[in-house]
């Protein structure tokens, strides 16, 4: 599993299986279960999921040790407009049974209250119980406005990314000040066709892939990292499958001329949740 070096050197393995919308039942537990056999090493779930239990229950039935297991979770909206971040912190271990995450993320930017959340985030990362800290749908702004009052760099910011939404602006800022991008929704698969781009067809053809493995691959040739989910044993090995051939630079700009800018999911500046 190759993985990505953090800003404070933790390893992070490049691809993960992402929870959101996997209920809390046998059905999902049984899917991360098989996920963890198949070889993930590492999972994205987020306190808002409700299903940071099954995480836990799973990667205990599982039979791997805690330590060979990347868990990112992530504190959510209200329990940062309530003050309640170090509270929701520990009801996410005890969720999780473990006693450490290895990144701890802020789910969105709440206004006015980032900062502090953050500050408090600092206090969980220097007691060693999360092993990194970063921000999930950080625009550049954001960003400015946290690493003013930081005394630590957020070591990933986890965003919406795939071919139409590529993000380069910031994926460059992000490049700069040493922060790593994750991609959530990599297939964009709820809302839109991306697997009929002819690009990525045409790729897939030539390499002997499937679409959404061109799409894994041209995040890892961006070096970011990426979280899909899937349910379903074949997808899910399919989705480790895409460290064994090499998108030219030129076939990396046709991905990206993919671009329209669209988002699937939420603006992190118009959010309303
Ligand atoms: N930080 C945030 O605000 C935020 C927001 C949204 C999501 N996330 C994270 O990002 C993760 C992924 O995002 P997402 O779940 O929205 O979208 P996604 O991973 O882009 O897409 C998931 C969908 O794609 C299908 N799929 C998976 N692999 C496939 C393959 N190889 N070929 C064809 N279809 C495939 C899945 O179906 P099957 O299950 O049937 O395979 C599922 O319907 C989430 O689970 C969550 O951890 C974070």
């Amino acid at each position: 599993m190759k993985k990505a070096k953090l800003n404070n050197g933790t390893l992070m393995p490049y691809i993960g299986l992402g929870v959101f919308r996997m209920e809390d039942n046998d059905e999902s537990q049984k899917a991360i279960e098989t996920a963890l056999s198949v070889g993930y090493r590492h999972i994205d779930t987020a306190a808002v999921y409700g299903n940071e239990d099954i995480v836990g229950k799973a990667i205990k039935n599982s039979g791997i040790a805690r330590k060979d297991i990347f868990i990112t979770t992530k504190v959510w909206n209200e329990d940062m407009r309530s003050g309640k971040v170090k509270e929701a912190f520990e009801s996410s271990l005890k969720k999780l049974e473990t006693d450490y995450v290895d990144l701890y993320l802020i789910h969105w930017p709440v206004k006015e209250k980032f900062v502090d959340t953050w500050l408090e985030m600092e206090k969980i990362y220097k007691k060693g119980k999360a092993k990194a800290i970063g921000v999930s749908n950080f625009k550049e702004h954001h960003l400015d406005e946290l690493i003013k009052s930081a005394s630590i760099i957020p070591a990933v910011n986890q965003i919406e990314l795939h071919p139409y939404l590529i993000q380069q602006s910031v994926l460059d800022y992000c490049k700069r000040a040493g922060i790593h991008v994750e991609a959530w929704s990599p297939f964009a698969a709820q809302k839109t066709n991306l697997f009929s781009e002819k690009i990525l067809l045409d790729l897939a053809d030539k390499y002997n892939k499937t679409p959404a493995q061109i799409i894994l691959r041209w995040n890892y040739q961006r070096d970011v990292i990426v979280i899909p989910k899937s349910s379903n044993e074949d997808r899910l090995k399919q989705n480790l499958d895409f460290f064994d051939f090499k998108l030219s630079d030129n076939e990396i700009i046709m991905i990206n001329s993919l671009n329209k800018d669209k988002r699937v999911g939420s603006d992190p500046d118009t959010f309303t949740f």
